[in-house]
Parts: structure tokens; C-alpha cells; sequence
């Protein structure tokens, strides 16, 4: 058997012989590798004389192709029984419970939570919803919604003011969603239906009041809307809310500028322990302030009065979560704390509809 005879076959050999990838890998470097057996022919072929060469060359390339063709047939090979390996080991077991990891863990916050559940009962009676910036200009904040200029319910709102711009305007961060109000009207043709919940600003701070906290404003305007239609949205709006057959509410006249006449509720509850329940008990409990929409608001909002009209209403978001899921401090809302946020949050995928439950 001739010297290139011998590497052949030997080669053919070790590549039938090698028992995973990375002993192929070895034996393909050890022949065509820079310094390999193969190789090493090759760069003999330089000091040979021409004649020598041509014949020399061209069995050499016929060795090398074999190889590298026996190479590959193996490379495939092990390949497919590497995987058919992994297959039989790597199985799943599809009755296992899921890992508590990513999408589980995660937690909807109670305010983002109540947000879908007001968007899911009001998108229900045919409202939809409007947004606004939460840096205001004080014309919308205020003067659009009749607050005259130096009135002290200016000062009521305790509100953050920026520094005067090169105009000399201030602008504030929202007291309210009153001010998505202006910005509807001022957009939209009636009739109008729409719920606006946002942040909102004011310098306060305690157990029951945080310096950003949430609303919602409620708007409706054509051209009968009046405070009967009002009542009847709230009395459903709250059944639905604190899923609860029977609400009681209680209308008490108040003053708000952008609204005439202008009433706060209260709803009835019973408190017991610490812990408030609706639909039953003897105590009052305000929850929100509405209104018929002044005129002077209409006005300013370019609708005339006497064609249009309609009614508004605002609720502390926070306010109505901390009653329905029992959180007693609301300064702990905005504290990022991942152990209150796992004890009040609720599952990502569970989202709140009128079909499915609202809090299920
Ligand atoms: N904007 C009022 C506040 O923050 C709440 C409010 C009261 C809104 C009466 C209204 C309304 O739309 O009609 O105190």
C-alpha cells in the first residue's frame, strides 16, 4: 500500500471512529488542518518537478475530497443523532403548573386598575375617553372654567405654578381633569359623552391626601342632557363599581365656579371595624363633586347656551380605590413598595370587564 494509501485509509478510519462532533472536529484538523497530514502533501507538491507534480496534484486532491466528503457524511450524521439524543432527554411534562416567574409575578396597580374598570363600565353607556396634558396653561385650568381672575378658589386648589415664560404666563400642573373638559369642548361637536381620568397635582400631603393623585372627569353635553340623566349614570356607575345591587346617594348643594347649580354626593355605607360597606348601614361618605356646566363655561368653550347644555362630574380615583379594595394609607400608593404592590396588585391577564367581573 502506497504512503498515501495508508493516510487514507487511516483517516477514513478515525473519522468513522470519532464519537461526537468535537472528536470530528480534531480529526479534520489533524488532516487539513495548516499543519495537517493532508495539508502537508499539498506543500510538498511545490518542490516537486512538473511532470511529478501533475500526477502527485491530482491524487492528493482525490484524497483530499474524500476526506472532506467523508468529514461531512459524518458531521451530518452525528448532528442528527446529537438531537435525536436531546429529544429523548430534554422532554416537557405539559401537566407540570407553570413557574411563578415573569408574567405572574408581575402586579397591576389598584389605580390602574380602578382606571379599567371605570373605562370598562362608562365605554359601556356609550362614553369614551378624552385626554389632556398634565402641564396646564392657566387659561384652561382655571379662567375657561369660569374661575375669575384673583378669585380666592384659586388658592383653594393649592396649586404648583411654573415660572412665568417669556409671555409672562404661568402654567400649573393640573388641579383637575376639569381643564380636558375645555379642551373637549373646544375639539369635539356635541352631543359629547366622555370620562377623562388622569393625574393631578395639588402641594397637600397626608394620610388620606398625596401632592399627585388621580381623577376622573366625567362630561355631557347636547341639547336636554339635564341632572335626571346625571343621577341615573352615577347610581349605575356606582352599583357597577362597588359591585353592589343597591346604591343610595345623597345630593348636597355646594359651589363649584364651573358648574350651576353645583352638588357634591355622598353614598351610603356602613362602617364597621375599619372596614366600609356599600348598599347598606346609616353613614354618609362623599365621593365626588358635579354640576350642570355654567354657562359662562359653554360660552367660553365656543358653544352657545342657549342651543346646549349638560352636566359634569369629578371623582378622586385613589379615593374610590382605597374604599373599594380597603387600602387605609394612600401615601402608600405611590411608595413603589413591591410587598404592597404584590399584597393590593392584581394579575395582568385578569382584566376587568362587565361580562367576565369587574374585580374577579
Ligand atoms: N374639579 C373638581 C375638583 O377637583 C371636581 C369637580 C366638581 C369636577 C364638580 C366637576 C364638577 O366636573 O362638575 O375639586
Amino acid at each position: 500500500m502506497s504512503e498515501m494509501e495508508a493516510l487514507h485509509s487511516k483517516t477514513l478510519a478515525e473519522i468513522a471512529a470519532a464519537a461526537d462532533e468535537a472528536a470530528l472536529e480534531a480529526v479534520r484538523v489533524a488532516a487539513l488542518g495548516k499543519k495537517g497530514s493532508i495539508s502537508a502533501l499539498l506543500s510538498g507538491l511545490g518542490k516537486m518537478a512538473p511532470d511529478e507534480r501533475k500526477a502527485e496534484g491530482a491524487a492528493i486532491n482525490a484524497l483530499k475530497d474524500s476526506v472532506v466528503e467523508a468529514l461531512a457524511a459524518r458531521r451530518a450524521l452525528l448532528k442528527e443523532a446529537a438531537l435525536e439524543a436531546r429529544l429523548k432527554t430534554e422532554t416537557v411534562d405539559v401537566t407540570l403548573p407553570i413557574p411563578a416567574r415573569g408574567i405572574e409575578l408581575g402586579r397591576i396597580h389598584p389605580v390602574s386598575q380602578v382606571m379599567d374598570e371605570l373605562a370598562a363600565i362608562f365605554a359601556d353607556m356609550g362614553f369614551s375617553i378624552a385626554e389632556g396634558p398634565d402641564i396646564e396653561t392657566d387659561d384652561y385650568n382655571f379662567t375657561k372654567l369660569n374661575f375669575p381672575p384673583d378669585h380666592p378658589a384659586r388658592d383653594m386648589h393649592d396649586t404648583f405654578f411654573f415660572n412665568p415664560d417669556a409671555q409672562g404666563q404661568r402654567k400649573v400642573l393640573r388641579t383637575h381633569t376639569s381643564p380636558v373638559q375645555v379642551r373637549t369642548m373646544l375639539t369635539q361637536k356635541p352631543p359629547i359623552r366622555v370620562i377623562c381620568p388622569g393625574r393631578t397635582y395639588r402641594c397637600d400631603s397626608d394620610q388620606t391626601h398625596t401632592p399627585m393623585f388621580h381623577q376622573v372627569e366625567g362630561l355631557v353635553i347636547d341639547r336636554s342632557a339635564n341632572l335626571g340623566h346625571l343621577k341615573w349614570i352615577l347610581e349605575e356607575f356606582f352599583k357597577a363599581f362597588f359591585e353592589v345591587s343597591e346604591v343610595k346617594m345623597r345630593f348636597r348643594p355646594s359651589f363649584f365656579p364651573f358648574t350651576e347649580p353645583s352638588m357634591e354626593v355622598d353614598i351610603q355605607c356602613a362602617r364597621k371595624g375599619g372596614e366600609i360597606r356599600f348598599g347598606e348601614g346609616e353613614d354618609w361618605l362623599e365621593v365626588l363633586g358635579c354640576g350642570m356646566v355654567h354657562s359662562n363655561v359653554l360660552r367660553n368653550c365656543g358653544l352657545d347656551p342657549d342651543v346646549y347644555q349638560g352636566f359634569a362630574w369629578g371623582i378622586g380615583i385613589d379615593r374610590i380605590a382605597t374604599l373599594k379594595y380597603g387600602m387605609p394609607d394612600l401615601r402608600a400608593f405611590f411608595e413603589a413598595d413591591i410587598r404592597w404592590l404584590r399584597h393590593y396588585g392584581f394579575r395582568p391577564l385578569d382584566l376587568p370587564t362587565l361580562v367576565g367581573g369587574l374585580s374577579a
